[in-house]
C-alpha cells in the first residue's frame, strides 16, 4: 500500500471526505487514542493540568486525550477539513490552521510540553522543491524548541519510511538544541511495533535527561497480542477435540452401536464381518 504522504500533499489528502472517513473509523480511533496515551505518558509531567500542545491536531482525537487526562491544549494542523471536523466534534483545544513546517508561531517558553500523533513523516515530504524538507524540519524544530519551557519534553509518535528519515529528522532536532532520541515500542512485533521520537528541551534544574524505557523490550506481548493467542489455542483445543471424536470410529464402537440397534430392532442392521471398521483407502 502506497504511503498517504506520497499520494497527495496533506492540505490536499485530508479533505472533508477524508477526515469524515478518518474520525468516524472506530479501529483509527482507538489506535489513535492508545498512542496519544503512550506519547502523554512519556511527557513524564509532574502532577496538575498543564498546557500542551498538539501538532497535527487533526479532528482532535489526540488532543482528545489531553483533555480528558485534565490538561489544556492547543492544537495546530494545515488541514481545513481536518479542523472543521475538531470544530463540530467540540473539542476544548484551540486550533490554529498552521504549517508546521513553517515554524510553530506562539511565544517563547508557553508550553509545558508537546505531543504528536502520525504526524512527523509528513514534514519529511515536499511537493515543490522550493520546500525542502530539511530546511521544514529545522524552522520546525527551532520555532518548537523555543515555544517550550525549560526542560519540556516532545514526544512525536511517527511512522518512518526508513533509516535515514530517522536519522534525518534526529540530526534536525539535535542540531535546534534538543536531546532524547528515538524508543521503539513492541520491536519484536509486526502489528504493534510503534516509534516515538523523545526530545528534551534542555534540562531541569537539578534532573538528568533519561530515555524512558520501551515497551516490550523484554519479550512481553502487546495486550491485542496476547488476547489473540488465547483465541488461537482456544480454537486449536476445539479442533483437536473434534479430532479425537472422529478416532473413536473404530470396530469396538461400531460394533456396539450394531448390538444396541439389533436391540432395539426398529432398523435393519449389516451383520458383523472381519472387515467391520476396517481403515478404507481414499478414493480420489
Ligand atoms: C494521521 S492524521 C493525525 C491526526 C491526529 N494527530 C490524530 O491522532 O488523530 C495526520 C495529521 O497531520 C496533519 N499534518 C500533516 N502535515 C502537516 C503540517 N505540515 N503541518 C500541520 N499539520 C500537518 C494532517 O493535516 C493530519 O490532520
Amino acid at each position: 500500500m502506497s504511503r498517504p504522504e506520497h499520494i497527495a500533499p496533506p492540505e490536499i489528502f485530508y479533505n472533508d471526505d477524508e477526515a469524515r472517513k478518518y474520525t468516524d473509523n472506530s479501529r483509527i480511533t482507538s489506535i489513535q487514542a492508545e498512542m496519544a496515551y503512550r506519547a502523554l505518558e512519556l511527557l513524564n509531567l509532574s502532577e496538575g493540568p498543564k498546557y500542551l500542545l498538539d501538532i497535527g491536531c487533526g479532528s482532535g482525537l489526540s488532543g482528545e486525550i489531553l483533555e480528558e487526562e485534565g490538561h489544556i491544549w492547543v492544537g495546530l494542523d494545515i488541514s481545513s477539513a481536518m479542523l472543521d471536523v475538531a470544530n463540530e466534534r467540540e473539542v476544548e483545544g484551540d486550533l490554529f490552521l498552521q504549517d508546521a513546517g513553517q515554524g510553530v508561531g506562539f511565544r517563547p517558553g508557553v508550553f509545558d510540553g508537546c505531543i504528536s500523533v502520525s504526524v512527523l513523516q509528513w514534514l519529511c515530504n515536499a511537493d515543490k522543491t522550493i520546500n525542502r524538507p530539511k530546511a521544514r524540519l529545522q524552522r520546525f524544530f527551532s520555532t518548537l524548541y523555543a515555544s517550550l519551557t525549560k526542560g519540556a519534553r516532545a514526544v512525536f509518535q511517527f511512522y518512518p519510511e526508513n533509516d535515514d528519515q530517522i536519522e534525518l529528522i534526529i540530526d534536525v532536532a539535535t542540531r535546534c538544541g534538543f536531546e532524547g532520541g528515538l524508543l521503539v515500542d513492541y520491536p519484536n512485533s509486526k502489528k504493534a511495533k510503534k516509534y516515538y521520537l523523545c526530545l528534551f528541551a534542555g534540562q531541569q534544574t537539578g534532573i538528568k535527561n533519561q530515555m524512558p524505557k520501551a515497551l516490550g523490550e523484554d519479550g512481553d506481548l502487546h495486550p491485542d497480542e496476547e488476547r489473540s493467542i488465547q483465541y488461537e489455542k482456544r480454537g486449536h483445543q476445539y479442533k483437536k477435540k473434534s479430532r479425537d471424536r472422529k478416532s473413536v470410529k473404530n470396530k469396538e464402537w461400531i460394533n456396539k452401536k450394531k448390538r444396541i440397534a439389533r436391540e432395539k430392532g426398529d432398523k435393519p442392521v449389516a451383520n458383523d464381518s472381519k472387515f467391520t471398521g476396517r481403515r478404507r483407502k481414499v478414493r480420489f
